[in-house]
């Protein structure tokens, strides 16, 4: 007998009274019901023909008198004596509910292009149409940003970039730059040591050692690396940081050639309005030495928060060459003059995007880093 014939009889006419019985009746009808919804759609058949075929599995599952849920109502539910309909009940609730489920017109078109889906993909491989896995993009950092910008105008006036280690020997850090034994910077309180003799190197003045070694006359260098000093980190301050070195060493370099090197470069930095100030200073590694400073880019020099109230800016350390430094280099100091500079990265970042804590750059915020 079929399930549309057994679902014509009452359960009694089937000869089904216990519960075991009526559950496997049940159980007959679902595995029907899952068969069918599962056939449902096979084959090559076109989207009217889906729709139709869709329309008639409703009816037959779903429509109200004859269909097989309301004959089983009818017939099953109905017919059943008081005592023993809990158990029928229970039965027919959950068929029912899986066949509404099923059976609606929507369901079984949504499972239709699901399954369509899945066949023409094993066929045509991956949609290669759809969106792929996006990777957020990451932005320069400020710091290195504000580096190429100052590589970019020294390159313009012929400077070659070169770099050195982070770990250097205390020879080319300090002695090969006259800074004697007992110079204040040795100490242990402004030096990180990894050996007697091996540090982080405290500026990037020992490239200078090494290139002029390595090149010889004349050189024309900057050396944009990271430095580290035995520092308690405040607004200011940061353990490690970057510096630029610049050098240059030719027949006849003066005086004159570092002061009109660094004037045309704070006023391709700064702007062309830009003044520039140079103020004796000392170096163990460069005779005479200077600090050099800027009209302050914010006020004009008129007097602000940034310069406090001084109109300038400090910018760097320069002098010319010590005659030692570039003996200690392999260059003849009466052949050869030269003079070098040293400046702090971040200093440069701050004033340029008005930073006022130097621990921005180096704590990877993204809500800092995004800016930029
Ligand atoms: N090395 C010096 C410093 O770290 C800067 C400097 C470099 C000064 C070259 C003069 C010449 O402070």
């Amino acid at each position: 007998m079929t399930i549309d014939e057994k679902t014509g009889k009452t359960l009694a006419q089937l000869g089904l009274t216990d519960s075991t019985g009526i559950a496997s009746l049940f159980a007959e009808v679902r595995a029907a019901a899952e068969a069918e919804a599962e056939a449902f759609g096979r084959g090559d058949v076109d989207e009217a023909e889906v729709v139709w075929q869709a329309k008639i599995l409703r009816d037959r599952w779903l429509a109200r008198g004859r269909g097989l849920i309301a004959r089983i109502d009818q017939n099953w539910l109905r017919q059943t004596p008081k005592e023993s309909r809990g158990v029928v009940g229970a039965e027919f609730n959950r068929l029912r509910q899986y066949a509404t489920a099923q059976f609606e017109i929507d369901p079984l078109l949504a499972a239709h292009r699901q399954k369509t889906l899945a066949r023409y993909e094993k066929r045509r491989g991956p949609d290669l149409t759809l969106p792929g896995n996006r990777r957020e993009l990451g932005s320069i950092h400020p710091v290195t940003r504000v580096q190429r910008e100052l590589e970019d105008i020294f390159i313009g006036l012929g400077f070659h970039i070169e770099t050195g280690p982070e770990i250097e020997s205390v020879y080319n850090n300090f002695d090969a730059l006259n800074i004697h034994e007992s110079h204040p910077s040795r100490d242990d309180w402004d030096t990180l040591y990894i050996s007697s003799d091996v540090l982080l190197r405290t500026h990037t003045s020992p490239v200078q050692i090494r290139a002029m070694r390595k090149y010889g006359a004349p050189l024309y260098i900057i050396t944009p690396g990271k430095c580290y000093r035995n520092e308690n980190p405040d607004a200011t301050h940061s353990a490690m940081f970057s510096q630029i070195e610049g050098l240059a060493v030719d027949a006849d370099i003066n005086f004159a050639d570092l002061k009109g090197t660094l004037d045309f470069f704070a006023k391709k930095f700064f702007g062309e309005k830009t003044r520039t100030r140079f103020q004796p200073s000392f170096f163990p590694f460069t005779e005479p030495s200077g600090e050099m400073a800027a009209s302050c880019p914010f006020c004009g020099g008129q007097g602000c928060r940034t310069c406090k109230d001084s109109g300038w800016i400090e910018l760097m350390g320069c002098g010319m060459v010590h005659p030692d430094v570039l003996r200690n280099g392999g260059i003849d100091p009466e052949r050869y003059s030269g003079w070098a500079f040293g400046l702090g990265i971040e200093r440069f970042a701050m004033l340029k995007y008005d930073i006022g804590e130097i621990q921005n750059f180096f704590q990877s915020d993204v809500r800092f880093l995004r800016q930029f």
